[in-house]
């Protein structure tokens, strides 16, 4: 077996252990007095994480001078996806019980569910084109299309500002992961890296 065989299905595992704890607090009912927004809240702090942790891969890789975060990346990418349709399932079919007109509605007049629906639509072509086949199909253009990774994080952290009400720490905690993740790109591209 080739050395760190076991990283891939490792990482999978551990990024499967938040959807199993959010079912678990729901089945056993320490998720509190309103389930439905206790798994819209994890499951979109956890698409945020992975979106974050995905962004932060290439620089890892740079700075540790490792191929493994390139090699998980995709895997990251694809959770973030992942997590993000099982909050959307959770808003659309759970808490707005599949009314359309008013989901509609909702994201017209409500900044913070624009931002998600706009965080959400960049994140589909990112994730249909993640395999090696459109890697090689778009070329170039495959690079430029998934720098908008970027987009999907500026508004998935907005989604979350504009949301959060009373205590701001946590959503300002990702806004300052972000921050720093753009501020490395934004050098690197100066430098040429
Ligand atoms: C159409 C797309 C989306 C819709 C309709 C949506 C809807 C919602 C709603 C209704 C909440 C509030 C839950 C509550 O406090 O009662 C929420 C929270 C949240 N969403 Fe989304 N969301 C969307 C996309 C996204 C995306 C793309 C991300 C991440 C990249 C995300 C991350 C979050 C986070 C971090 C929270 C806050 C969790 C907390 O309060 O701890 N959402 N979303």
């Amino acid at each position: 077996m080739k050395p760190g065989w076991w990283i891939k299905p490792a990482v999978f595992t551990a990024s499967l252990i938040p959807l199993c704890a959010v079912i678990w607090s729901v089945v056993n009912g320490t998720a509190g007095p309103n389930p439905i927004e206790a798994i819209e809240k994890q499951t979109g702090e956890w698409s945020l994480r992975f979106v974050l942790l995905s962004l932060a891969m290439t620089p890892m890789a740079q700075l540790f001078k490792s191929i493994w975060p390139i090699k998980l990346r995709r895997m990251v990418g694809l959770f973030a996806f992942f997590y993000v349709v099982v909050h959307l399932l959770a808003y659309v079919v759970l808490d707005q019980s599949m009314n359309l007109t008013y989901i509609f509605e909702d994201i017209l007049k409500r900044p913070f569910i624009t931002a998600g629906f706009v965080a959400f639509l960049i994140m589909v072509p990112l994730t249909v084109t993640s395999n090696k086949y459109m890697m090689n199909k778009l070329g170039k253009r495959w690079k430029v299309l998934h720098r908008t990774a970027y987009l999907v994080g500026v508004a998935g952290v907005l989604h979350y500002v504009w949301l959060a009400k009373g205590d701001q720490l946590e959503p300002l905690v990702y806004l300052a992961v972000l921050l720093v993740l753009l501020g490395y790109r934004m050098t690197g591209l100066i430098k040429g890296r």
